[in-house]
């Protein structure tokens, strides 16, 4: 794993979309993973200033969204659809017809699942994926015990993140109890991972994360089963973790010998 750290949230999220922008230039009709919440809002917020500003082009990008609520339509405030369309796809020349996010209205939900699974092979799967971690180590929306060889579909939200999330629902009844998530095993199937993580909140289940055992009962931990994953973190973030002097040291080689070291 790559592991970089940067002092705020905003110089963070900057090095994540300079990654996306750099692979954006090697492949004009990458397949992105995108996830909603509000660690990756920094990077949408660069990547649309590098599209407005310096002309960075999403035409030819598609797009799979990680998860979505179930039981909330496109049109609901809260419903992943509507975070997407708000806080990156409108102001992007990306086409909306190549943007996905898993139907939270689905009837017939293992179909649905099936056809989004079938819809990534057919684009030829996910280059690059951008991650964030719930408060309980989950990605996407795979909650603790998720098997790490799981799929996309139908999940249970555990009571945490139903509490993490309520913050954003006028009651915490509000808050869906369901979820189509992308498995864990559809996750490493991607070529690329960008984890973003900041915050102090976040610090302790980051480290158990990327330098603990890895365990169901902490998803993102299946990351270490992945080849190219680079972490982004603030240094609140960072605060947990171990091995800091060595992803130092690790990134200042990079510098010097001009390429990624995962
Ligand atoms: C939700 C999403 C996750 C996200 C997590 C963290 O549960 N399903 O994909 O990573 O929240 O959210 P935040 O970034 O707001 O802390």
């Amino acid at each position: 794993m790559r592991v970089i750290i940067r002092k705020t949230y905003e110089e963070m999220s900057k090095e994540a979309a300079a990654l996306v922008k750099k692979r954006l230039q090697q492949k004009p009709n990458l397949v992105l993973g995108l996830a909603t919440g509000s660690t990756p809002l920094g990077l949408y917020r660069e990547l649309i200033r590098l599209h407005q500003e310096e002309n960075l082009s999403f035409k030819n990008v598609r797009t799979f969204n990680l998860d979505e609520y179930y039981g909330l339509a496109p049109t609901h405030q809260q419903s992943y659809r509507y975070f997407m369309d708000t806080n990156l796809f409108n102001h992007l020349d990306i086409d909306k017809k190549n943007t996905r996010v898993p139907d939270g209205m689905a009837a017939d939900v293992e179909a649905f699942c099936l056809a989004y699974e079938e819809a990534i092979r057919r684009s030829g799967g996910i280059d690059l994926q951008v991650l964030g971690i719930g408060g309980d180590g989950h990605i996407g929306f795979n909650e603790p015990g998720s098997s790490l060889a799981s799929r996309t579909r139908l999940v249970a939200l555990d009571e945490q993140t139903i509490n993490d999330n309520a913050r954003f629902f006028a009651r915490k009844e509000d808050v869906p109890r369901f979820a189509i998530t992308m498995g864990v095993g559809t996750v490493l199937e991607v070529r690329e991972i960008i984890l973003l993580v900041n915050g102090a909140k976040k610090a302790e289940i980051l480290a158990r994360a990327i330098e603990g055992p890895v365990t169901s009962l902490i998803s993102a931990s299946a990351l270490q089963f992945h080849q190219r994953v680079s972490v982004f973190l603030d240094e609140p973030a960072a605060s947990a973790l171990k091995r800091v002097a060595y992803y130092r040291f690790s990134e200042e080689a990079e510098k010097k010998i001009g390429r990624e070291i995962f």
